[in-house]
């Protein structure tokens, strides 16, 4: 286990060029010298997803920060696509499957509805954390830590300061962990 990168950013974004916000939060990702950003859709340009080289850079890394755009209540297709591919029974689940025991699953997301939205009185009637609950499922399922997502809300109406204000709380964030691990 490298201590110089304990951190794999799982950076799922189908348009990252013509993205803002998550090309912004890659961004304060890549400055981290603590993680690294492996960009899902630069390295499966073709849909298709090198399972070992997959599973081989889960196993390198203690934390899996899932970051991705927040689509139709879920992940984008091609991170729905690596779950199918790469968390394997035998692997991830199932007799022997213990590769990701006791490892965490961070999900990092942004919204395009604000909070409010996200309320029962709101347009999408379900708290995030509520619509994201099959990947805490699959954390479980598979063995690994869960801890509360961190969602980016309401990110079409950001000024540039609050892209910058996100950004440097998401490097923060990320940089938590080796603080915990050092303490
Ligand atoms: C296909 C598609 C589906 C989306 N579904 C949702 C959704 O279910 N809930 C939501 O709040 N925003 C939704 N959005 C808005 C995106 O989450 C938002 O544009 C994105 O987080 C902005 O980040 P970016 O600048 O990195 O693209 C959707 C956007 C697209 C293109």
């Amino acid at each position: 286990m490298p201590a110089a990168q304990s951190t794999l950013v799982l950076l799922a974004h189908p348009h990252l060029d013509s993205s803002r916000i998550n090309a912004a939060l890659a961004g304060a990702a890549r400055d981290c010298p603590t993680a690294l950003v492996h960009d899902l859709y630069a390295a499966c340009p073709d849909g298709h997803i090198d399972v070992e080289r997959e599973q081989r850079l889960l196993e390198e890394h203690n934390t899996i920060v899932l970051q991705f755009p927040f689509y139709w209540y879920s992940v984008p297709p091609l991170l729905k696509q690596w779950m199918d591919e790469v968390l394997l029974e035998g692997y991830a689940y199932g007799h022997g499957g213990d590769a990701l025991h006791g490892k965490t699953l961070q999900v990092v997301t942004t919204t395009g509805g604000p909070a409010a939205s996200y309320r029962p009185a709101g347009y999408n009637r379900f708290s995030a954390v509520d619509l994201l609950l099959p990947l805490d499922a699959t954390a479980h399922l598979i063995g690994m830590d869960y801890p509360d997502p961190l969602i980016f809300h309401g990110v079409r109406t950001w000024s540039d300061g609050d892209v910058r204000a996100a950004a440097a709380r998401y490097r923060a964030f990320l940089d938590a962990p080796v603080r915990e691990a050092a303490a």
